[in-house]
Formats: structure tokens, C-alpha cells, sequence
């Protein structure tokens, strides 16, 4: 009979997940979310990076000063080596008046487990505690590349829908938009 070598994979809830602070910093500093994790040079000796995207969260994160003023959080995943599994930054926009995902990631070799779909609900409950605190009636936007797939299916399915392009960059703006609830509570009756 064959044995059953397969190795349990830890799911989302087995991190623990905590606010960023000044002392997880080297722990960020090793973080690597881009397959590869470097840009390589290509042809014209220019740099190359088959997902630039991902290089681009990678070094946000990594180069973030901690701690992050007031209007920011970041939640990161710690694994029980107290090393950064997966990571959600948030803030508040410019106007202060709306919320914005700054950047989700996980690291390259957790990705598939639902962790970033974890980060995100934890990122979207702060944000709704921080909207009541304020009685904010905000929409939520995060810019997400149109190639990334991935990270698209993370937003879809937490409710964020597409919303139109940034610029020429390949950034599109997703959003998750405010709907005011009945003030009566009234459901309309289904078929
Ligand atoms: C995008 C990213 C955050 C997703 O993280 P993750 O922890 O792997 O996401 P989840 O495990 O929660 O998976 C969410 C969905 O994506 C799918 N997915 C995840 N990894 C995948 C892969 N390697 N190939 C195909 N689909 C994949 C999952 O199947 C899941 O879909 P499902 O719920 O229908 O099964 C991660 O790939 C990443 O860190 N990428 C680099 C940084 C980046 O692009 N950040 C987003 C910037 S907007």
C-alpha cells in the first residue's frame, strides 16, 4: 500500500497577523513576492522582469519606513520563524475622504493559499471600523495591472470591480463603491 507523504499546507488562519513595527523591518527587508526576485538584465542592456508589477510591490514593501504615519497601516502575516508571509498596506487617499489598498502580497512561496484573500478581508474590516469611527461613506480603491490576473481574481472576489485605466502605465483603478444600505433595513423580496 502506498504511504501518504503529503505534507500538510498551512493555511491562512495559521499566521499570526499583526501590525508592522519598527523591530519587523529586517523581517520585511528579506520579503519576496516576485518570481524571480530579480530584474535581469535583457537585450540593449536594459532591465528585464517578465511581471514588473511584482517587483514593484516587493520593493514598496521592503523599502517602507516604520512606523507608517497615522492615515497608513500594515497588516503583515508572521510564520512561526517570525518571518513576513504575506503582507496588506492601506491608507487613506489624499483627500482623506476615501481609502485605498497601497499594496497585497505574498511571499513566493505561500502564494496559492489564500493567504492575500485573508489580507484583504483583514484590511477591508479595518477599513469598515475606520469608516464608522468616522462616519465615512467611502468608496475603497486599489490600482491593480491589467496583466495581473491574480491579484484581480483576489479584488473580484472581495467585491472590487474595474473601474478604468490610470494612465499609459498598464495600472487599471479597481474599486469595492459605497452603497448606502435601506435605512429601514427593507430586503426586496427575491423570486
Ligand atoms: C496577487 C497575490 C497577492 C495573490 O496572493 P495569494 O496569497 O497567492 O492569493 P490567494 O491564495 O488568496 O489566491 C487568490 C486566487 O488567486 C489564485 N491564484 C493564486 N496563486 C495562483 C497562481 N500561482 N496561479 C494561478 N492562480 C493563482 C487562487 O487560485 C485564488 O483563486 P480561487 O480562490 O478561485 O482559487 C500574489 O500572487 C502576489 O503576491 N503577487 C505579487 C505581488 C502583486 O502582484 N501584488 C498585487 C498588487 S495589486
Amino acid at each position: 500500500m502506498l504511504k501518504n507523504y503529503a505534507r500538510s499546507v498551512p493555511k491562512a488562519d495559521s499566521y499570526s497577523w499583526v501590525d508592522a513595527a519598527p523591530e519587523h523591518v529586517t523581517a520585511l527587508q528579506h520579503f519576496i513576492c516576485a518570481d524571480p526576485p530579480k530584474a535581469a538584465y535583457g537585450g540593449l542592456r536594459e532591465k528585464y522582469h517578465p511581471r514588473p508589477w511584482e517587483l514593484e510591490v516587493q520593493s514598496g514593501l521592503r523599502d517602507l519606513r516604520l512606523p507608517l504615519p497615522d492615515s497608513e497601516r500594515l497588516v503583515i502575516a508572521l510564520d512561526s520563524a517570525q518571518e513576513v508571509a504575506g503582507a496588506v498596506r492601506l491608507s487613506f487617499d489624499v483627500t482623506g475622504e476615501q481609502m485605498m489598498i497601497l499594496a497585497i502580497a505574498t511571499r513566493v512561496d505561500l502564494q496559492g493559499q489564500g493567504i492575500a484573500t485573508k489580507a484583504l478581508q483583514i484590511a477591508l474590516d479595518i477599513i469598515e471600523r475606520t469608516t464608522v469611527a468616522y462616519a465615512l461613506e467611502c468608496d475603497i480603491w486599489a490600482k491593480i495591472h491589467r496583466e495581473n490576473l491574480r491579484s484581480q481574481k483576489v479584488f473580484a472576489a472581495a467585491g472590487f470591480e474595474w473601474i478604468e485605466s490610470v494612465d499609459k502605465s498598464g495600472l487599471d483603478f479597481w474599486a469595492r463603491l459605497f452603497s448606502a444600505p435601506d435605512p429601514l433595513g427593507r430586503k426586496v423580496a427575491g423570486v
